[in-house]
C-alpha cells in the first residue's frame, strides 16, 4: 500500500492529543503523540508508539518512565511546539516535577505516570505497553482533537438529526430504557468546528 495513501485514510481516524515527557541523565524530553491509548484495566496499562528517530523515543527507553497529558483545546499551541526538534522544548511550559522524575505540564485535561513494562519494535516506531503507576484528570475542560492533519474541537449538535432519520422514536426509547443507546446520544452526537 502506499504510504501516502495510507497515511491520508489513517487520518480519518479522530484522536486526542497527548504530550508525553521524560527525563534521562538530567536531560528533560518531551513529543507530542497522537498515538497513545489505554489497553487493560486489571493491571491498569497504556501503550504509546514512539517513532524510534527523535530524541524522546531514546529518553524513554533508557529511563522506562514517562508521563503522558491529555491536552485541552486551549493548548494547541503546545501540541505545535513538542512536535518540533528544539533545544528547548519547555520553553514558557508551566510544569512541576513528579516524584517519577518527568515533568509534569499544568492545566492538561488529565495525566498518567506510566512504567515501561515491554516494548515492541513495529516499522518505524516502538511499542512501550506500560504500567499506569497514577493518573489524575481536571474536570470542566475540552479536549484536543486531531482529524485528518488538523487540530478541532467537540461541540455538542444543537439537534439529534441523524438519529431520528433512521431510529423511529419509540425504538430509541425502548434502547435508551435497555442501555444500548446512551440518553446522552439523544442530546446530539459530536463535530469538529
Ligand atoms: C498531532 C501530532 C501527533 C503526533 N503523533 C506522533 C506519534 O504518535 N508518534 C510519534 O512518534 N510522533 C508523533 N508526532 C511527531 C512528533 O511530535 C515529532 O516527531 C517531535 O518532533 C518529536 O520530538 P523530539 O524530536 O524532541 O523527540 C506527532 C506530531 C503531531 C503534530
Amino acid at each position: 500500500m502506499d504510504r501516502n495513501e495510507f497515511r491520508r485514510v489513517a487520518g480519518h481516524f479522530a484522536s486526542g492529543v497527548t504530550v508525553v515527557t521524560a527525563r534521562h541523565e538530567g536531560a528533560d524530553y518531551g513529543i507530542t503523540l497522537s498515538a497513545m491509548s489505554s489497553l487493560s484495566l486489571d493491571p491498569p496499562m497504556a501503550l504509546i508508539c514512539v517513532n524510534r528517530s527523535v530524541p524522546s523515543h531514546d529518553a524513554i527507553k533508557n529511563s522506562g518512565v514517562f508521563v503522558a497529558h491529555v491536552l485541552g483545546r486551549h493548548q494547541k499551541r503546545l501540541a505545535g511546539q513538542f512536535s518540533r526538534p528544539s533545544a528547548d522544548k519547555f520553553a514558557g511550559v508551566d510544569c512541576t516535577r513528579s516524584d517519577a522524575g518527568p515533568l509534569v505540564i499544568a492545566r492538561t485535561l488529565a495525566h498518567f505516570v506510566c512504567r515501561v513494562a515491554h516494548t515492541v519494535p513495529a516499522g518505524t516506531h516502538t511499542v512501550f505497553l506500560s504500567d499506569v503507576v497514577s493518573a489524575n484528570a481536571t474536570a470542566g475542560l475540552e479536549p484536543l482533537v486531531y482529524y485528518r492533519g488538523g487540530f478541532g474541537r467537540l461541540a455538542a449538535e444543537p439537534e439529534v438529526a441523524a438519529p431520528k432519520a433512521y431510529l423511529p422514536p419509540e425504538h430509541e426509547d425502548d434502547l435508551v430504557a435497555a442501555g444500548v443507546v446512551p440518553a446522552a446520544f439523544r442530546l446530539g452526537s459530536f463535530y469538529l468546528s
